[in-house]
């Protein structure tokens, strides 16, 4: 289920604005294989079978943040950053970034409403099936409150 919200949301958000050669490699298999390798750093909102988003943590990077179509727009998305940014800061992170692509206008205003701004444009290396490939992307970032 998470690999198919991952898989829809990535054609949504991403199939119109990426490279084609990087849509071939992003198959439904390889999103169910990147999710079984990270599900220790996956949160998930929404009930059991049946999820309505998840984040994905790597390091200091919100590496993943995806809420299903029909969860869009109804304060979900909010929720599931607020989890995210806590697991952060308790993991240690004090100031996390996460990679926008470059025109994806819905995901950036949804982060700057979050309080994270658009720190540069950076080359992203992102793994796929058919070995590295560089991204230009937006980095945001954000500073993270501690307890
Ligand atoms: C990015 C995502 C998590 C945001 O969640 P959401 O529930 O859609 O977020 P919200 O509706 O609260 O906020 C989106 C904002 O963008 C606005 N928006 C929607 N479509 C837009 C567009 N085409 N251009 C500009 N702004 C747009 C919305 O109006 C809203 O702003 P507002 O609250 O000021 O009106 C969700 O859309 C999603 O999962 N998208 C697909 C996957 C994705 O892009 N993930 C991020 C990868 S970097």
């Amino acid at each position: 289920m998470l690999a198919k919200l991952w898989y829809d949301g990535w054609q949504d958000a991403h199939a119109a604005i990426l490279p084609a050669e990087l849509a071939r490699a992003r198959t439904r298999e390889s999103f169910a294989e990147r999710m079984t390798g990270a599900l220790a750093d996956v949160r998930v909102i929404g009930p059991r079978g049946a999820p309505s988003g998840f984040a994905m943590l790597k390091g200091d990077e919100l590496y993943q943040f995806y809420v299903a179509s029909e969860a869009r727009g109804a304060g979900i998305a909010a929720t599931l950053m607020a989890d995210a940014e806590a697991q952060l800061s308790e993991r240690g992170v004090g100031t996390a970034w996460l990679a926008c692509a470059i025109g994806n206008v819905r995901a950036a205003r949804f982060y700057e409403k979050c309080g994270w701004y658009l720190a540069r444009t950076m080359v992203n290396r992102l793994d796929t099936v058919d070995g590295p490939f560089d991204l230009e992307i937006w980095r945001y970032e954000k500073r993270l409150a501690h307890r």
